[in-house]
Formats: C-alpha cells, sequence, structure tokens
C-alpha cells in the first residue's frame, strides 16, 4: 500500500512537470472575475483619482484661410470626467502553465483584459496662438480603451507577480472644445489621439498592477489546483 502510494506521488509529480496541460485551476474564471472586481473596487474607492492623466503639448503652425497660425498649447489638468461602462471580456479570461526552460521555473498566468467604453477626458487648454493668450477646455472622447491583467504565480517559490498593459484603439474627430472656436476647430485637426497613450501606460504599471498583487496577497489568494480534471 505504501509502495502503491509512492509510485502514485511519483507518477502525479511526472505527470505535473511533462504535461502540465492537466493541471488546473478548478475554477479560475470566477478568481479572475472577482480579482478584478476588487481591484476596480479600490480605483472607483478613491473616484478613480488615482489615474492622472499626463499633460499634452500641441504645436500649431498652420496655414488657414492664408494665414500663418503659429503657437503652442498645453492640455493640462487631465481627468476622468465619465465613463458609460467598465466590463471584463470574457473571452479573455484564461489560466495558462508556462514552463521556462532558461530559468526553469513553471509559472501560472492568470490573464484577462478589462474594457473601459466611452471614457471622456477633460482638459485645460492654455498657450499662446499668434502671440495671444489662449484659453478654452477640451474634452477627448475615447470609445475603447482596453488594459491586458496578468497575475503570475511562480510554481516552485510561489511568489507573485502581476503586469498590466494598455491597448488603445484610434479616435476619430472626438476632441470637442468649449467653447468651440476658430483656433479650437484648428486643434482638434492637430491633436494626436495616441498622446494619452503614456497615461495609460502609467494606469496600468503604476494603478492597475500593483492593486491586482495586493488583492491577490492579501484578500483574494489563488484557490487550489486540481490534478488531472477534465478538460
Ligand atoms: C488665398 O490666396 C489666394 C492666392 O494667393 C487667393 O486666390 C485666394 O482668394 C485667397 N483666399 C482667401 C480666403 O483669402
Ligand atoms: C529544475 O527545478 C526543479 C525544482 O526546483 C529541480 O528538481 C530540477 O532538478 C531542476 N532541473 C534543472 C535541469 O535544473
Ligand atoms: C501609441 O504610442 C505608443 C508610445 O507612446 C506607441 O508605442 C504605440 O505604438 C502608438 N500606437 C500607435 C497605433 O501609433
Amino acid at each position: 500500500m505504501r509502495f502503491l502510494l509512492c509510485l502514485l506521488f511519483s507518477l502525479l509529480a511526472f505527470v505535473f512537470s511533462q504535461t502540465l496541460s492537466n493541471v488546473r485551476l478548478a475554477d479560475h474564471t470566477s478568481y479572475i472575475v472577482e480579482l478584478v472586481q476588487k481591484t476596480v473596487d479600490r480605483v472607483q474607492k478613491n473616484n478613480w483619482n488615482g489615474l492622472k492623466v499626463h499633460d499634452v503639448s500641441i504645436e500649431i503652425d498652420e496655414e488657414v484661410l492664408n494665414k500663418t497660425i503659429q503657437g503652442t498649447v498645453f492640455l493640462s489638468n487631465g481627468f476622468i470626467v465619465s465613463m458609460q461602462h467598465l466590463t471584463l471580456v470574457s473571452s479573455t479570461i484564461q489560466q495558462a502553465w508556462l514552463y521556462t526552460r532558461a530559468t526553469n521555473t513553471t509559472t501560472l498566468e492568470l490573464r484577462s483584459t478589462m474594457q473601459m467604453t466611452n471614457v471622456a477626458i477633460g482638459f485645460d487648454v492654455d498657450g499662446t496662438i499668434d502671440g495671444e493668450k489662449y484659453h478654452n477646455t477640451a474634452t477627448i472622447l475615447y470609445p475603447s480603451m482596453q488594459f491586458r491583467l496578468v497575475l503570475v504565480r511562480n510554481l516552485f517559490t510561489d511568489e507573485l507577480s502581476s503586469r498590466a498593459e494598455p491597448i488603445l484603439w484610434r479616435t476619430t474627430n472626438q476632441l470637442q472644445f468649449l467653447p468651440s472656436d476658430t483656433f479650437s476647430q484648428v486643434l482638434v485637426h492637430l491633436y494626436d489621439w495616441n498622446s494619452t497613450f503614456p497615461s495609460l501606460q502609467t494606469w496600468a504599471s503604476e494603478v492597475f498592477a500593483p492593486i491586482i498583487l495586493d488583492v491577490a496577497e492579501t484578500e483574494h489568494p489563488i484557490p487550489g489546483f486540481c490534478y488531472d480534471c477534465p478538460a
């Protein structure tokens, strides 16, 4: 009997190291959904204030109605004005077991993609155009922002780590100024839709990734594994 148990254990160890696909988290979906929910709850509790928006500058050197307009304006004090939806893209929820030969480690990755819909970012607009001071406000509407979120567990050391990265889709003509004037109509065309990307990178690396890690370490531990469970 003892021998049989022993055999069973070495067999399990063998299975574990050779065919990782037989080892799974029993219910990774509800674990990941709750992990992201708890992460978002923490960000929301702070009224999204943790999501800082970087300043953006726009250089103007344009010909408008046979007249050259020159100047620089800065979009500053950016903040999230509104967001219509925040969801988890269900098809992206997955667990992956990865063996890295170089470091001889196996890691479990719990992946998902968070989707923010119709995110409006407000800015103050200040600068000098043709030698005159200019002040206005602007709102940029992003139809879709996504964040790939990954919680990683090293299966040899049990150490946790996390990663997050943004995906930003091109927006067209979604920049609105209040009030709208000749200059703002020029600025709409000069604004680089991707200039918000560095802000999203900061949200990913300085807000989402550390909070996910902390949630997993403090209040939402990864559940036990299931060996040889049905696929
Ligand atoms: C712009 O300049 C061109 C020639 O340089 C002239 O034909 C045209 O009428 C001008 N347009 C305006 C709006 O002033
Ligand atoms: C890989 O790591 C495992 C567990 O730490 C160890 O038993 C094994 O000998 C290592 N293999 C190599 C090739 O270093
Ligand atoms: C957006 O900007 C980032 C760097 O800020 C760059 O890595 C990325 O490729 C840009 N995206 C597009 C579609 O140009």
